[in-house]
């Protein structure tokens, strides 16, 4: 908490910003968040999430940042801080926790964009007809054991090689490049997608609600995919928050990288939707939307094969930007508990999370049968526990520690440098003492019981 920290730091208020975009704007953004909007009614799962943002996405990406740069510590150790000693540290725990398990299968994903380039380049995808042919490279792809763990080992180790040479040097310095590059590659996307026959169509169905496909699965999925998509509910902007210097803006900034989040999800379904409805297909195909419905989807158009690629390297970037921030948040807690160096921290953490991601790469081939999670696979088992169940329980316990155990008196002036606005910092400490716990109980504890029912 010292003000003369000798803790690294940002290099500048804007290296923050994109590391934190870059955090938050990733697989979930491109991948998960079209999907999601296909299956669950478009324009009606959008309002829905928009309303889980403002009620409890921008309250905690808040919350979490002014206890970052409050307490200058890792999740574990900023917990312990304002949870003045008691167990409430065990919910840094649960967000390192969740980091680690979150890796175990981003990474494969990860892996699969990086494959993915590899194809479109070498012209994979130019004549493939149907959607069929291109299920048929995907299932190929995935269920080859070498090829899923070598992916994933090269996705590990760029994120780990980025992760090594620190926050100024590493994160920052490649944030810096690769965001704005993914936001270029995305309005080429847009353009290409909007130029095209029939794209008004899918315009139509990303922006028009249909509210008979709206049920209770639909809010917590919007709640899930709110937290994910954000990065919250685990510390990542806690830790980010501790590198951020006492002379930025905490408030401006968590809504800008909140805005930019959203913007991207938004950009990304209108990159996706037009494409798609100009080719005829529907977007009702769940999370093989982006590996075997756009190839074909490109391969359509003209000069399909430059636009698969752009698309794929668009994919790689985001998730490598958010890797960075997932890893960060182990190797933080590593080097500020234990002691230990970067450099140490990042080997055996990364090589940990990489033998741990090797059974979500199997998970689609060799081991697609071993089912006893749940009756889940090992990939789709880590993915919803983290979605569904650790982010939104760790986004209720920081509200909770922070409104509640420590108080706001003692952060608020994390906020006062920020604005003369009494009215903001009003707001947001009511919503964040009662309005965003509240929500998260009621929605966390009626999917629990739902689930119970449902099965
Ligand atoms: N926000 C990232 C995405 O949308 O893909 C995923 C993520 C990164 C989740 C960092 C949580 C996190 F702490």
């Amino acid at each position: 908490m010292s003000v003369a920290s000798t803790r690294e730091q940002w290099g500048s208020k804007l290296g923050f910003l994109l590391a934190a975009v870059g955090s938050s704007i990733g697989l979930g953004n491109i991948w998960k968040f079209p999907y999601l909007a296909g299956e669950n009614g478009g324009g009606a799962f959008v309002l829905i999430y928009l309303a889980c943002i403002l009620v409890v996405g921008l309250p905690i990406m808040i919350a979490e940042i002014v206890i970052g740069r409050h307490t200058e510590k890792d999740p574990v150790g900023a917990l312990r801080i304002i949870g003045a000693g008691s167990r409430w540290e065990y919910v840094g725990y649960l967000g390192v926790l969740s980091g680690f398990f979150i890796m175990t299968f981003y990474s494969v994903v990860g892996g699969w964009t990086l494959g993915y380039i590899v194809k479109s380049v070498s012209g994979a995808f130019d004549s493939i007809e149907d959607v069929a042919a291109a299920e048929l490279i995907f299932d190929n792809f995935v269920r080859n054991p070498v090829e899923a763990i070598v992916y994933h080992f090269l996705f590990m180790s760029a994120t780990m090689y980025i992760v090594i040479r620190g926050i100024k040097n590493g994160i920052e310095r490649y944030n810096k490049v690769l965001l704005p590059l993914l936001f270029f590659i995305l309005l080429v996307l847009i353009i290409k997608g909007l130029s095209l026959d029939g794209a008004l169509d899918g315009l139509a169905f990303f922006l028009k609600p249909d509210f008979s496909k709206i049920g209770f699965k639909t809010v917590i999925e919007a709640m899930g995919q709110c937290f994910f998509s954000l990065s919250l509910g685990m510390g990542a902007m806690i830790t980010y928050g501790s590198y951020l210097s006492r002379k930025e803006k905490v408030l401006g900034s968590s809504l800008q990288i909140v805005v930019f989040d959203t913007l991207a999800a938004l950009l990304s379904g209108l990159a996706i939707f037009p494409a798609l409805f100009a080719v005829g297909m529907t977007p009702d195909k769940g999370p093989g939307l982006t590996f075997n419905i756009l190839p074909v989807v490109f391969s359509k158009m003209s000069y399909g094969t430059v636009f698969a690629t752009l698309f794929f390297l668009l994919l790689f970037i985001a998730a490598l930007t958010s890797a960075i921030s997932l890893v960060e948040v182990v190797v933080a807690y590593i080097t500020d508990e234990k002691g230990w160096s970067r450099k140490k921290a990042v080997l055996i953490c990364g090589s940990a999370i990489f033998i741990l991601g090797i059974p979500a790469a199997l998970s689609f081939g060799v081991l697609s049968e071993f089912r006893p999670f749940f009756g889940n696979t090992y990939f789709d088992f880590m993915d919803k526990l983290t979605t569904f169940y650790m982010l939104p329980v760790g986004g209720l316990l920081i509200a909770l520690c922070l409104g509640w155990k420590y108080g706001l008196e003692k952060t608020m002036h994390e906020l006062d440098s920020d604005t003369k606005n009494a009215f903001i910092e009003k707001l947001w400490a009511i919503t964040i003492k009662y309005v965003s716990p509240l929500t998260l109980a009621v929605i966390i504890l009626y999917f629990g019981v739902y689930r119970l029912i449902a099965g």
